[in-house]
C-alpha cells in the first residue's frame, strides 16, 4: 500500500517536471494559408463604388450575445464557425493575434482575438470610396495604437465600413468621428482580457502600430474639440497699434521733456552751459520743433552730466531709459 501511494506521488510530481508533448496548434506563420482566400480579401476587383451609389443612412450599432473564447488550431477551418449574418466580434479565434496597425487583410479569426485583449478592429470592404477610407483610416489611428485596420470584403455596399469592439459592430456608410469615437471609449477596456501585450501575426501587414512609452496616459478616441473660429487679430493690425502707441508714447516724452526743459531753464542759477544748447544758430530761443527733435539726445546726454548730481537726475535717466528702450523696440 505505501509503495503505490510513492509511485502515485512520483507520477504526480513527474507530470510537472517532464513536459508532456504538446500538439502544435498555431504560431500565426506557419499554414496560415487556411485563412487567406488570395488577392479578393483586399482588392477590388470590380470598379469601387462612388458615395454617390452609397445612399446615406445612420450608423448601425449593435452589440451580441458574447460567444466563448476557445482557441481554434491552425489545422481546423475557422471562418465556417462564426454566424454567416453579422462580421465575427467574439467567439473562438486563432491563439496569436494580429500585430496592430494596418495590414492588408486580417482574418477573423484573428482579429476577434485582437478585440478579446481590447483592440479596436476598423475595417472597409476593398470597394469603399477611397476618400471614405483614408477618413477611417486617420480615425484609427487617432483612436488608438492597439488599431487593426485592414479591408473585409464580407462588408456591403450599403455599409461598406465597420467599427468592432469585444462582442460590438458599428457599421456605416459615411463617418461622424466625433460619434466614433463615444462609441469606442463606451466601450474602451472592457474586454474580457483587456491588456497592452503586441500581437503576433504579421502577415501582409503595411504599417506596425507601437504602443506608447506610458501606456497609463493612452486615452481611447480622445473627443477631438470642434475648432471654434476666434477673430485673432493679424499681424498687420498688430503691427499698426505698436506703431501708433510708439509714437504716441515718444510724443508724450518730447513734449514732457520740452515742457521740463523751459522750466528748468527759467529757473534762477540754471546753469548756462547747458542753456547755450538752446541759442545755438538760434535767435532768442524760437528754435524749431524739428530742430529740438533733432537735438534732444544730444541735449538730455550734456544735461545728464551736468545735472548728475542734482536730486532731479533721477527724472532724466528714467527719460533716457525709455527712450533708448523704445528705441529697441522700433
Ligand atoms: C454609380 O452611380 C453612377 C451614376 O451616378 C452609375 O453610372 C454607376 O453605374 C453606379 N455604379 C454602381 C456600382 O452602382
Ligand atoms: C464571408 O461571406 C461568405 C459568404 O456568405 C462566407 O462563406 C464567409 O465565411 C464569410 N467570411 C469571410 C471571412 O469571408
Ligand atoms: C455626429 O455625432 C454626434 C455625436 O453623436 C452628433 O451630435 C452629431 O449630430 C453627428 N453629426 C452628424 C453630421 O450626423
Ligand atoms: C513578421 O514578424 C517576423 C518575426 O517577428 C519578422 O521576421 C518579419 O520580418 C515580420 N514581417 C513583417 C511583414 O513585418
Amino acid at each position: 500500500m505505501k509503495h503505490i501511494i510513492y509511485i502515485c506521488v512520483l507520477c504526480f510530481l513527474l507530470n510537472f517536471i517532464i513536459p508532456t508533448t504538446e500538439t502544435f496548434c498555431d504560431d500565426g506563420q506557419t499554414n496560415i494559408e487556411i485563412d487567406l482566400h488570395g488577392e479578393s480579401d483586399w482588392k477590388c476587383l470590380k470598379t469601387s463604388w462612388s458615395l454617390n451609389n452609397i445612399t446615406k443612412s445612420p450608423p448601425s450599432k449593435k452589440c451580441y450575445p458574447l460567444q466563448g473564447g476557445s482557441h481554434v488550431c491552425i489545422d481546423n477551418v475557422i471562418d465556417s464557425l462564426y454566424p454567416k449574418d453579422v462580421i465575427p466580434n467574439s467567439g473562438p479565434h486563432r491563439t496569436v493575434w494580429a500585430v496592430y496597425g494596418e495590414h492588408k487583410y486580417v482574418p477573423p479569426g484573428r482579429f476577434v482575438h485582437n478585440l478579446e485583449h481590447g483592440g479596436v478592429v476598423f475595417l472597409y470592404h476593398p470597394c469603399a470610396p477611397v476618400h471614405l477610407i483614408e477618413t477611417l483610416r486617420n480615425v484609427a489611428k487617432t483612436c488608438t495604437w492597439k488599431h487593426v485596420f485592414a479591408a473585409y470584403r464580407n462588408l456591403t455596399q450599403e455599409f461598406p465600413l465597420a467599427v468592432l469592439m469585444y462582442g460590438c459592430v458599428y457599421k456605416m456608410n459615411r463617418i461622424n468621428s466625433t460619434d466614433i469615437s463615444n462609441w469606442v471609449r463606451a466601450r474602451a477596456k472592457k474586454s474580457p482580457e483587456d491588456d497592452n501585450r503586441q500581437g503576433g501575426y504579421n502577415h501582409s501587414l503595411i504599417e506596425l502600430s507601437l504602443p506608447p512609452v506610458i501606456h497609463e496616459k493612452q486615452e481611447f478616441c480622445p473627443a477631438v474639440p470642434e475648432p471654434t473660429p476666434t477673430p485673432t487679430p493679424t499681424p498687420r493690425t498688430d503691427e499698426a497699434i505698436w506703431a501708433v502707441g510708439s509714437l504716441v508714447f515718444i510724443c508724450a516724452i518730447l513734449i514732457a521733456a520740452v515742457c521740463y526743459t523751459k522750466l528748468w531753464r527759467s529757473k534762477p542759477g540754471y546753469d548756462n552751459s547747458g542753456a547755450k544748447l538752446w541759442h545755438d544758430g538760434n535767435a532768442g530761443g524760437s528754435m524749431s520743433v524739428a530742430a529740438v527733435v533733432r537735438k534732444l539726445p544730444h541735449m538730455m546726454k550734456s544735461k545728464m552730466k551736468n545735472t548728475r548730481s542734482a536730486a532731479s537726475s533721477s527724472f532724466y535717466t528714467r527719460i533716457e531709459d525709455n527712450l533708448s528702450s523704445s528705441e529697441e523696440e522700433l
